[in-house]
């Protein structure tokens, strides 16, 4: 059996950080107004969240990560385990805001359903998320590292990173009205080397080895990574693309 993906606040903020940092963009589109109710999908350790606090907003977030919640908690957020696929709110928030979260809920329809419940008639949902093409490179290293070793499996992968078409499609089938979508580049500058990356984010994939070989593996896809993602100044840059949106409620 597989290891789950697990969440260490400590790693997380040394080798992602910069997932937060990054999310101003989607934070501006939500155009976030003092006083109003606002639930952060994914909220991670609360480090966008506070942001939301600090503008004024009574906000709740959740996690499908105790430990990552329990360091929302820590920093003075309202934050409650909940898996995204299960939200259980009724018509009470004015926005539901999501960054970096939803690519790891794999089924879109019962996410959006959840947001759709939690939200007021007149309330929007803006987020940002991995899009189509999002690591392709590390994704396919990753696959093919496990091919090698005779694992191959077609749903392997713990991302979910839709086109633009497919996202609306899912929006739109639970009367969103869609304002904007956009799938967008972003080569990511990582804070260290791809490894740092690979443990925090990878556990699907290494979690199918036997612990001995977790190692070994992990540095073969560093090696074949290092000739696309890192430059001659020992710079990684992710291939990452983004998919961001704001949607109405409109029933
Ligand atoms: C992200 O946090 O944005 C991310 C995580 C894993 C894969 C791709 C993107």
């Amino acid at each position: 059996m597989a290891d789950e993906q697990t969440w260490d606040p400590e790693r997380y903020a040394r080798h992602a950080r910069f997932v937060a940092d990054l999310g101003m963009p989607v934070l501006a589109l939500l155009d976030p107004r003092e006083g109003e109710r606002i639930l952060d999908l994914g909220c991670g350790d609360g480090a966008l969240t506070q942001k939301l606090v600090e503008i004024g907003c009574d906000v709740v977030g959740v996690d499908g990560s105790a430990a990552q919640v329990a360091a929302a908690v820590n920093i003075g957020i309202d934050a409650r385990v909940m898996d995204g696929h299960e939200l259980s709110f009724d018509r009470e928030f004015d926005a539901v805001f999501s960054n970096a979260a939803m690519h790891w809920m794999k089924r879109p329809d019962e996410v959006i359903r959840g947001v759709k419940e939690a939200l007021l008639p007149s309330g929007r949902f803006v987020a940002e998320m991995g899009g189509f093409g999002c690591v392709h490179t590390i994704e396919t290293a990753l696959i093919d590292g496990l091919a090698a070793r005779g694992i191959i499996d077609t749903d392997i992968s713990p991302w979910y990173f839709p086109t633009v078409e497919e996202y609306r499609i899912h929006l739109e089938r639970q009367q969103f009205r869609v304002d904007y979508i956009e799938l967008i580049p972003r080569p990511t500058p990582l804070p260290g080397d791809v490894s740092g990356w690979l443990e925090t984010f990878a556990q699907a994939f290494t979690g199918r080895l036997p612990e001995p070989e977790r190692a070994p593996y992990l540095d073969e896809i560093r090696d074949v990574l290092s000739t696309k993602l890192c430059d001659n100044e020992g710079q990684w840059t992710a291939d990452y693309m983004r998919l961001r949106f704001a949607a109405y409620n409109s029933a």
